[in-house]
């Protein structure tokens, strides 16, 4: 099996452009939505954030609700609560916008106020979704514009022109989403980033992605080990590839064909087979 100890090193150079092209619009902004899967409440948020949207009311909300593990995201959730931010958990797959809707109003009292006082009008809410790739971004734009498909290019260094989506709720959208990338200097945030699809397979090592989910189902999840694969958790990993490659036929001449193994087990987190899981750890 092939095994990486160099630390996943991507930074890409986009990471300037996207926070000047934020930082050049965010006068425009009233909220950001800073997005994060809730599966993975700490690895997926951005640790500098602040300093790129300073004292901006923000909200931060958890994607994917229906893939984590409720119990311990919702710890992740009084952890950010008891920091001073307001947090929503959603399932965008659901269309939980109206929670968004409700909650940005509230929050936008204030500037509203503040503009009455100034002689002005309340006008639309303009709102910022950003995040990290694959945390529900052109997902959150889609399903707030009501449009089907976005005009939303998520790949890294592609940049258009920037454009406003008026929607029907009172808030107007900034239809690119601002993608951050966080320093994957932490082997194992890039780990849990890896195994729940923010990092793309060409840069990944499947293998090491693969063992790193194997080795959080058998410390926290060991029915999901057993009932998907028949793996017991007291196995170790190359014996629970053993056990999952002749399950899945992935062996030759008696070889279990350990890459195969890494795919399937992959593909069963990042293609929802695997539900109810969630990997950071709230100590
Ligand atoms: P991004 O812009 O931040 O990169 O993320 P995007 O909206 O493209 O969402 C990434 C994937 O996550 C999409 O799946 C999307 O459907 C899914 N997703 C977003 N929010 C939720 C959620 O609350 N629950 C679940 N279960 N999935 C969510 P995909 O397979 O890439 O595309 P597709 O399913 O839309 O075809």
């Amino acid at each position: 099996m092939k095994m990486n100890n160099n630390p996943i090193n991507w930074y890409p150079g986009h990471m300037a452009q996207a926070k000047k092209i934020i930082q050049e619009e965010l006068k425009n902004i009233d909220i950001v939505y800073e997005l994060v899967d809730a599966r993975i409440p700490f690895s997926s948020k951005i640790k500098d954030i602040d300093n790129i949207i300073k004292n901006k009311t923000k909200l931060l909300i958890m994607t994917k609700r229906d893939l984590c593990d409720i119990k311990e995201t919702n710890k992740w959730v009084k952890y950010y609560e008891n920091k001073g931010y307001n947090v929503l958990l959603v399932d965008l797959k659901m269309g939980e916008v109206q929670k968004i809707i409700t909650l940005t109003h509230e929050l936008a009292k204030d500037i509203q106020e503040k503009r009455i006082m100034k002689g002005l009008n309340k006008k639309e809410i303009n709102a910022l979704v950003i995040g990290i790739p694959n945390v529900g971004k052109s997902t959150l734009i889609n399903k707030l514009s009501g449009k089907m498909k976005a005009n939303v290019e998520n790949r890294p260094g592609v940049t258009k022109s920037i454009t406003y989506i008026k929607t029907n709720s009172g808030i107007t959208i900034l239809d690119t989403p601002g993608i951050l990338w966080p320093k994957l200097d932490n082997r194992e945030i890039a780990l849990n980033i890896a195994a729940t699809g923010g990092i793309k397979s060409e840069i990944l090592n499947i293998d090491e992605v693969c063992v790193h989910i194997l080795n959080i189902l058998s410390s926290y999840y060991p029915n999901i080990l057993q009932d998907r694969y028949g793996v017991d958790s007291n196995l170790d990993v190359l014996e629970m590839y053993e056990v999952i490659g002749k399950k899945i036929g992935a062996y030759k001449n008696n070889e279990i064909i350990y890459e195969k193994v890494s795919l399937k087990v992959y593909n069963d987190i990042t293609k929802e087979n695997i539900k109810g899981v969630t990997f950071d750890r709230w100590k």
